[in-house]
């Protein structure tokens, strides 16, 4: 039976890296993205490396969340999945909402893969043993931890709000493997490290993303971001690769898979209940599935 995988944000950066990689192992791949020719051009190249099943590409602007509940009524329609990456992330220099009226950084890196991810569940199950993959981010360790509200207390910091969305995230993936402990879903976050890719090379050349005690040494945080900004996107996606795919982490759970495609420690501060009370409780009120409505 073909084996699907799903991965969004999979048009470009390190997303398409790690549907390349899938897709050479055997993957179904379907890349989701907002951009259709972007898109068309992603499936091309996925079916020029493809080992198994067609390459597809679905459209959804992961910012909405009226279109991950669309997104994931497609993509249930089509049966068993085996392999979910949520690879979706963004940094915005400026505050912004979402459509919902959301604030867009906790929206796009945790809210879209929170939901879709709960939306999948059953499709999930259909087809184990299977992964399910979220992308984390090094910039947790510059995260405010507290999930009373949306939004923090204090100015807004893109780097800063970016990491903290990303700690709600990853609380969230280790919460849900041990939810799934047992049932053959199995749960990993990958923190890819760093590349070049359209979100370094724009958003984080602007000194506004971090907060004012770091942007007094503005050139020296710009000369860090850029050296671990650097790399091929497709050396960074083997994490997400790896926690996708690895023999070696057959019944293996709950684990954070760093930059060099191997297990870590968790940042700190993701296993912590309050944090994951706040978080669950933000996203069950922000971001209602079945019976939370
Ligand atoms: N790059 C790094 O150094 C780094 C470091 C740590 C963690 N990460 C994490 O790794 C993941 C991938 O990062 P990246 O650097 O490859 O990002 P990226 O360059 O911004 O990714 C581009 C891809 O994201 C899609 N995309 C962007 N916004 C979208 C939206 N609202 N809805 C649907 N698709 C959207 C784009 O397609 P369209 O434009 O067509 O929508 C394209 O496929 C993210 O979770 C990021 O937080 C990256």
């Amino acid at each position: 039976m073909e084996q699907r995988a799903v991965v969004t944000a999979g048009t470009g950066g390190i997303g398409l890296e790690t549907a390349m990689g899938l897709a050479a192992r055997g993957f179904a791949v379907t890349v989701v993205g907002r951009d259709a020719e972007r898109g068309a051009r992603a499936v091309e190249r996925l079916a020029g490396v493809t080992t198994g099943g067609e390459p597809h590409f679905m459209a959804a602007d992961l910012a909405s969340l009226a279109d991950v509940r669309a997104l994931a009524a497609r993509l249930a329609a089509e049966g068993p999945l085996k392999v979910l990456v949520n690879n979706v992330g963004a940094m915005f220099a400026d505050r912004q909402r979402t459509v919902d009226g959301i604030e867009a950084t906790f929206a796009v890196n945790h809210l879209s893969p929170y939901l879709l991810t709960e939306s999948l569940l059953d499709q999930l199950r259909a087809a184990v043993p299977s992964r399910i993959v979220n992308v984390s981010s090094g910039a947790i360790r510059a995260a405010k931890r507290t999930f009373d509200a949306v939004e923090p207390p204090g100015g807004y910091y893109g780097f800063h709000w970016y990491g903290r969305a990303k700690l709600a995230n990853l609380a969230y993936t280790l919460d849900l493997a041990e939810r799934l402990r047992g049932s053959g879903v199995t749960v990993f976050a990958a923190d890819p490290g760093g590349a070049a890719t359209d979100l370094t090379n724009g958003t984080m050349r602007s000194p506004k993303i971090v907060s004012p005690a770091l942007r007094l040494l503005w050139p020296l945080v710009r000369r860090t971001f850029e050296r671990s900004t650097a790399g091929p996107a497709a050396l960074a996606a083997r994490s997400s690769i790896v926690a996708a795919t690895d023999a070696s982490l057959d019944g293996r759970t709950g684990l954070l898979i760093g930059p060099e495609a191997t297990p870590v420690p968790a940042f700190r501060g993701s296993t912590d209940p309050r944090t994951i009370d706040g978080v669950l409780r933000l996203s069950r009120q922000l971001a209602p599935v079945g019976h939370d409505r």
